[in-house]
């Protein structure tokens, strides 16, 4: 399961990749915001973190203006690792490297083209494994 959400900076973004997850039949669960009104990107980078934390979803996807306040928020709560990628490189390795579980977007930075290729090789590459890359995740965690 996918948890996907955005502020009022990334709506845009996030309804195109709403309708890319359905034409790959990829379950999400939309946690908001869906009003063009100004909103704050905390509450819903907090909204799918807490979602991957409690196990109902297993990767996240935040969308904000910059992508940069929303993966910011994520990054603070511990367990999530978010990657902001505006490519398909970094998209790739953070998965391989990072086993990272939100992929972070900026709608103001990324046309929908290329934000489509960096959802699916964000959801379609798997965590290498590697023993470096485990130990320097728990890393992340033990500070
Ligand atoms: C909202 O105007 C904007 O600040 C927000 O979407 C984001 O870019 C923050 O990092």
């Amino acid at each position: 399961m996918i948890g996907i959400a955005s502020d009022h900076g990334g709506l845009e973004l996030k309804q195109e990749i709403i309708k890319h997850l359905e034409s790959r039949n990829l379950e999400y669960i939309d946690y908001g915001t869906n009003s063009n009104e100004s909103c704050d990107y905390p509450v819903y980078a907090r909204k799918v973190a807490k979602a991957i934390l409690d196990s109902e979803c297993d990767k996240g996807i935040l969308i904000c203006g910059t992508g940069i306040g929303i993966s910011i928020t994520a990054n603070r709560i511990k367990g999530i690792r978010a990657a902001l990628c505006h490519d398909t490189f970094s998209a790739q390795a953070t998965r391989e490297h990072n086993d990272a579980n939100i992929l972070a977007l900026g709608g103001r930075v990324v046309g929908p083209g290329l934000a489509l290729k960096i959802v699916d090789t964000f959801l379609d590459t798997p965590f290498s494994g590697d023993e470096r890359h485990v130990r320097r995740i728990n890393l992340i965690d033990d500070f």
